[in-house]
């Protein structure tokens, strides 16, 4: 698999995480609960996968790499941007759920932050799919470029998976839980 297939896998696996946190703000916002350790983990997610993990191999390696082709800078700030946007969004939902957890009727800014959250994760990846998919059409990185920023990827997930633990179950135990099915 090429980095930017990669790249594309993990939107389609942070969609997943984007419908787990809809039906999750749905359900706050009818003043329904969702359990405490639920909603740690769906935070933890947003924290450690999007934010961290992938928006870290975006900002760290791929973005860099294909800044210097076919006039893609423009875009690539625009992006980084929308990153600095989404981790405002996290910090917000993170001090809501803090505030819930001592016991503080945080539900209804907790169930706002979550549901900016979703948009944010449907608009930037679109366009980002539409970016990458424009890279790999016009094989502007070439063979060895993807090859090398892969080897980055799988460094930085095995680094991922030793600060997280396994995200890809924890966000299957999430779709599989009573809540969000
Ligand atoms: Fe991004
Ligand atoms: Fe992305």
């Amino acid at each position: 698999m090429s980095a930017t297939d990669d790249l594309l896998q993990d939107h389609i696996f942070i969609r997943r995480l984007q419908a787990v946190i809809e039906k999750c703000y749905t359900l706050l916002y009818e003043n329904k609960d969702v359990p405490f350790g639920d909603l740690v983990k769906i935070v933890d997610m947003i924290e450690q996968f999007v934010d961290q993990f992938h928006h870290g191999k975006e900002e760290s390696s791929y973005f860099r790499e294909a800044e210097s082709k076919d006039h893609y800078s423009e875009e690539i700030r625009k992006f980084v941007i929308e990153h600095e946007f989404g981790r405002r969004i996290a910090k917000g939902a993170r001090i809501h759920l803090e505030e819930l957890l001592r016991g503080r009727d945080a539900r209804e800014p907790l169930a706002r932050y979550l549901k900016t959250y979703s948009v944010f994760i449907l608009d930037h990846t679109s366009k980002e799919d539409r970016f990458f998919t424009d890279i790999k059409e016009k094989r502007s990185l070439s063979e060895k470029e993807e090859k090398d920023l892969k080897k980055e990827f799988e460094r930085l997930k095995h680094e991922c998976v030793r600060k997280s633990g396994n995200l890809v179950e924890v966000l299957q135990q999430l779709e599989n839980a009573e809540w969000a099915r």
